[in-house]
């Protein structure tokens, strides 16, 4: 049984600047956790939705890179800007943002 309905986990790993497999700290991941805490918040949906940051998720060159669970759905390249219809059309609707998935053949 699961504690959330849904439950995302935030890859904010960070990496020396110049390091070869990059990461997601730098492509914008933190401002994507803010948002979409802020907007879970906001909803009154604390219980029911949780939004943590992860360690590395093994799919460093997708980043920011975020899975959603129970789906598993993971999303590649995720900004700020997509927080909004990550909630509405995935958290809020149940339908996952088909633009932003990360498909099981681009996977490492
Ligand atoms: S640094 Fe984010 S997936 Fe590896």
């Amino acid at each position: 049984m699961s504690l959330y309905e849904k439950h995302v986990f935030v890859c904010e790993n960070q990496r020396p600047e110049g390091d070869p497999r990059g990461c997601c700290a730098s492509k914008g991941a933190s401002a994507f956790t803010s948002a979409l805490k802020q907007m879970v918040k906001d909803a009154g949906l604390s219980k029911k939705v949780r939004v943590n940051k992860s360690g590395c998720l093994d799919q460093c060159a997708f980043g920011a890179v975020v899975v959603v669970y129970p789906e598993g759905v993971w999303y590649r390249g995720v900004t700020a800007d997509d927080a909004k219809e990550v909630f509405e059309q995935h958290i809020l609707a149940g339908l996952p943002v088909e633009r932003l998935r990360l498909k099981r053949a681009e996977k490492n």
